[in-house]
């Protein structure tokens, strides 16, 4: 496990923002406000108007976050042939560099190919998805990805199904040593479900961006982590 990977696991259970619904117009203060508010790693959704029908950023919005601080970027890849730009995500300041199982033939050979650019491996898996589909991978991942939503869109209801997924890649082969990441539809009500269950990483967009706390981030994961008896 990489430095960056293993200090994640020590701060888990945490909230991971994810900056989709950030003010991308001020993005400095928004990193500030992060910073300040102690967040463990920032959550980027990169999403190509194909895997899924949703687009938003590339690699240049990474390397300019890359610029502005040292918090670990958790890259989650909405897109189709991840392995075309594995090598780009990388060089732009990624630490983990999450792919999608539906998106890849050989997500085996895409964990190895994320380790050899110098990120930490991370498997995804949609709510549709069986988890047999991330066995191959799982030995050689570092993180593997619940979305308890439909990748895409923030803003959609958490399904609780997904749950099962946590118990489920625990006990495979490789399974017992990944960190366990959610991500859709996380908020106060939602967020003890998953941690009761395992996870240690829980992703949250609306929870941290659209609240009655409005720029003040701290106080929105403080409400959070509440919830989970931290
Ligand atoms: C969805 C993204 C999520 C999303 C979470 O495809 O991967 O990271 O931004 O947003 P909320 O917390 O609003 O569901
Ligand atoms: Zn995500």
């Amino acid at each position: 496990m990489t430095s960056r990977i293993s200090q994640l696991a020590d701060a888990a259970p945490a909230v991971l923002p994810s900056l989709l619904l950030c003010d991308f117009g001020n993005l400095e203060a928004e990193v500030k406000r992060l910073q300040q508010a102690g967040v463990a790693a920032l959550h980027l959704d990169v999403m190509d108007g194909v895997f899924v029908p949703n687009f938003t950023y590339g690699m240049t919005i990474i390397a300019a976050l890359r610029k502005l601080t040292d918090i670990t970027l958790d890259v989650h890849l909405m897109m189709v042939n991840p392995e075309k730009y594995i090598e780009d995500f990388a060089a732009a300041g990624s630490d983990i560099i999450t792919v999608h199982a539906e998106a890849t033939d050989d997500a085996a050979a895409c964990m190895q190919q994320i380790r050899n650019a110098g990120a930490a491996p991370g498997i995804a898996v949609n709510p549709d998805t069986p988890v047999s589909k991330i066995e191959t991978a799982l030995p050689h991942a570092e993180l593997a990805l619940v979305m308890s939503v439909n990748a895409g869109f923030g803003g959609q209801s958490f399904i609780e199904l997904t749950l099962d997924k946590l118990d489920h890649i625990r006990s495979l082969p490789g399974g017992e040593n990944v960190i366990l990441e959610m991500d859709g539809g996380i908020n106060s009500s939602t967020i003890s479900k998953c941690t009761a269950r395992g996870c240690q990483l829980c992703v949250a967009g609306s929870a941290v961006f659209k609240t009655d706390f409005g720029t003040d981030y701290r106080s929105a994961i403080d409400a959070l982590m509440q919830e989970v008896g931290s």
